[in-house]
């Protein structure tokens, strides 16, 4: 059997994919046989229970952690692949990653902080890019504050615009407003539905919250492994419905 076509809209895929923790009578079957496909230039939300496998859904499209099978295919290429060497180059310098501890250095700057994964790839900033990013994230007179001289919105604004400036194919954000009050999440909410709507950027990010799904083109379900479901245009109220249809 031919695996399901993928659009050229997709900017990443997986068929198959499984991913398996342990071995023997402790073996956990994190994600068991997923097809997905995400699309370019929108933001997809994955949902579903604790354990469901969302994170390492999230790792295994990342190249963060190895697919025990299936494949995983991020801006065209294959990354089960690629040697550990070409996946760390992919993450630098065409994935942007934002997780729910800022991951911040507390020893750099805001503005530091958001070019660090471009100095470490000895890649140049482009500064336009820099100052749309920048501005779009709302912290243009904080450039020069430390991560403990921010609020934890500006931290996590700090981390979105780390992950964006250097243009990546796609954002992966795993709990983004999970340490976040209403307040700080309703910002860096909007500003990642920016990034895709004014930038034109990809993003995948997992969530717990409806209201924060609710900003995405489509959410996703995931159920022990599975994919359980999807909705396309979603709001918090039809989210709700397919929580409680799917528990
Ligand atoms: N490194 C690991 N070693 C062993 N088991 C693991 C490991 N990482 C995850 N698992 C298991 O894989 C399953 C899926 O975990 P995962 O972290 O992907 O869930 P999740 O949907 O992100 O949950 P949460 O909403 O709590 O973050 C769980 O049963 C978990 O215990
Ligand atoms: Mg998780």
């Amino acid at each position: 059997m031919d695996p399901t076509p993928v659009a050229p809209a997709v900017i990443a895929h997986a068929r198959g994919l499984v991913k398996t923790y342990g071995t023997g009578e402790t073996t956990v079957r994190a994600l068991d046989g997923i097809d997905v496909d995400f699309a370019r230039g929108r933001l997809t939300a994955i949902m579903g229970p604790s354990g469901s496998g969302k994170s390492t859904l999230m790792h295994c499209m990342a190249g963060l952690d190895r697919a025990t099978a299936g494949s995983v295919v991020v801006d065209g290429d294959e990354i089960g692949r690629m040697s550990e060497r070409q996946l760390t180059r992919l993450r630098r310098t065409r994935l942007g990653f934002v997780f729910q501890a800022y991951n911040l250095v507390p020893t750099l700057t805001a503005a530091e902080n958001i070019t660090l994964p471009l100095d470490i790839a000895r890649r140049p900033v482009d500064r336009a890019h820099f100052d749309a990013v920048v501005a779009a994230v709302g912290l243009g007179d904080r450039l020069s504050h430390r991560p403990s001289e921010l609020s934890g919105g500006q931290q996590q604004r700090v981390a979105c615009a780390r992950a964006l400036v250097s243009r990546p194919a796609v954002v992966f954000a795993d709990e983004p407003t999970g340490n976040l009050d209403s307040h700080s999440s309703g910002e860096v909410l909007g500003f990642l539905r920016r990034s895709v709507d004014d930038l034109g950027q990809s993003v995948v990010m997992v969530t717990h919250d409806p209201n924060a799904a609710s900003i995405a083109h489509r959410v996703v379900f995931l159920g022990d492994g599975r994919l359980v479901g999807e909705l396309l245009d979603p709001t918090a109220g039809t989210i709700l419905d397919a929580l409680r249809e799917l528990s």
